[in-house]
């Protein structure tokens, strides 16, 4: 992209590379942008700011995009194009440039953070405008200039790595019909190769963020590294899907995950020790949409923001322990403590207890039920139900109980006397 640029728009090209924790020769990078003619390049360490301040808030969110994308790219997206935009207007450019293809979702991600933080710069998106058609266009035109790339005809997958995930597309996967070949994969062991002997791994949260792995506090990004490293080693957070792009057609996508994996399986085990079930429910819409927007490169948005607020008010408890089991591609929480557990070993045991009265349970069910039942005996018209529900031992007081029996029928008879209850009550 760096010679075309300078070629068709007679420009500079200052080149801009984010470490947001890919495994990559950053200093080759570096001095292969110079050397095809940009006239700097700034490599920005975003790995810190990626982990706190991206993928930690999706997570205690729950986002995922149609249940299961984890949105490795879609995070990444958003800090990038703001690296960038940092950087063109330290360094005074007029315009912005990406790599993207025009069929994809990270063209949208990038050009909507740009619009948003600098509408002032133009957007330069050389896959739109070139005229090099495929990957083999782009091999010639590489070879043509004396460039390497680190793809091969042979090879042509299109690789997005970066802490979070590493996601594959191209190539044999775009037949959704044919399993990934085995040597796609970049960080998972495959789990049949994975340690017989399961690892149980402890992962402490503090109001919905992680924050120890085996008791061991370490920032944001050394955590989601050292639980990429225990979890794929063991074959966790693989996941081959088809899903839905923005831009309207489905593509078929091999994702590794691991740290992701077991820390939403671990969050979510701890929410359920630690949120009311009200609170719980509506977070799942939350969580839905939280990921949507995230996949639609709506990151800059007051939704966003709005959302973060109210998992931050709703998370002030989420804090404690989770034990996570890995085994051979399988990861299962175990057990769980937190100093804000709602969880009351008097109220749910089965044993005798002091403060639960069994007798308060019947009220309640007569009320709980009280809609369902008044539908169903309108919707059962004169005949009544065709069986009759048995007799109420512990029946309240006929008064508390509206009743249909001997309502005027539309047709204005008598309805027959019903059997649903002891005649003794009626
Ligand atoms: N389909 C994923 C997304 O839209 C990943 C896209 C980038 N990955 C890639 N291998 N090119 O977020």
């Amino acid at each position: 992209m760096i010679p075309w640029l300078r070629a068709n728009y007679d420009c500079e090209v200052v080149a801009v590379v984010a470490d947001i924790g890919q495994a990559e020769d950053f200093e080759a990078v570096g001095e292969k942008a110079l050397s095809t003619g940009a006239v700097a390049c700034e490599i920005v360490d975003l790995k810190a700011e990626f982990a706190a301040d991206y993928i930690f808030p999706a997570l205690r969110a729950g986002a995922m995009y149609e249940g299961r994308y984890l949105l490795g790219t879609a995070l990444a997206r958003p800090l990038i194009a703001k690296a960038q935009v940092e950087a063109a207007l330290a360094h005074g450019c007029d315009a912005l440039a990406h790599g993207c293809t025009g069929k994809g979702n990270d063209q949208v991600r990038f050009e909507v953070t740009y619009r948003t933080l600098a509408p002032q710069l133009r957007v330069v998106a050389p896959w739109r405008e070139w005229d090099l058609r495929s990957r083999e266009d782009e091999f010639a035109y590489a070879a043509a200039r004396g460039i390497s790339l680190p793809v091969t005809p042979e090879k042509p997958y299109s690789i997005d790595q970066n802490l979070w995930h590493t996601s594959t597309e191209g190539g044999v996967l775009e037949d959704p019909a044919m399993a990934p070949p085995d040597d796609i994969y970049q960080v998972t062991t495959d789990p049949a190769d994975a340690p017989d002997e399961p690892r149980v791994v402890e992962i402490s949260f503090e109001r919905g963020f992680p924050t120890a792995v085996d008791g061991e506090r370490l920032q944001p990004w050394r955590l989601i590294e050292t639980l990429n490293e225990i979890a794929g080693a063991h074959g966790v957070g693989r996941c081959d899907l088809v899903e839905s792009r923005l831009v309207g057609m489905k593509s078929r996508g091999v994702y590794e995950t691991p740290a992701g994996t077991v820390l939403h399986s671990a969050l979510r085990d701890l929410e359920s020790l630690t949120l009311d079930h009200a609170t719980a429910a509506y977070k799942e819409g939350l969580a839905t949409r939280y990921g949507e927007l995230a996949y639609q490169g709506h990151w800059f948005t007051a939704l966003r923001e709005s959302l973060d607020a109210f998992i931050d008010a709703s998370h002030q408890t989420v804090t404690g322990t989770v034990s996570v089991r890995l085994f051979k591609g399988t990861c299962m929480p175990v057990a769980r403590v937190s100093p804000f557990s709602l969880y009351q070993e008097d109220l749910a045991t089965f044993g005798d207890d002091a403060v639960y009265d069994h007798k308060d349970a019947a009220g309640f069910i007569r009320l709980w039920g009280l809609s369902a039942e008044v539908r169903a005996r309108v919707l059962a018209g004169p005949a009544g139900p065709s069986t009759a529900p048995p007799p109420d031992a512990t029946a309240a007081p006929e008064s508390a109980v509206p009743r249909v029996d001997g309502a005027v029928s539309r047709n204005g008879g008598e309805r027959p006397a019903r059997s649903a209850r002891p005649a003794a009550t009626s």
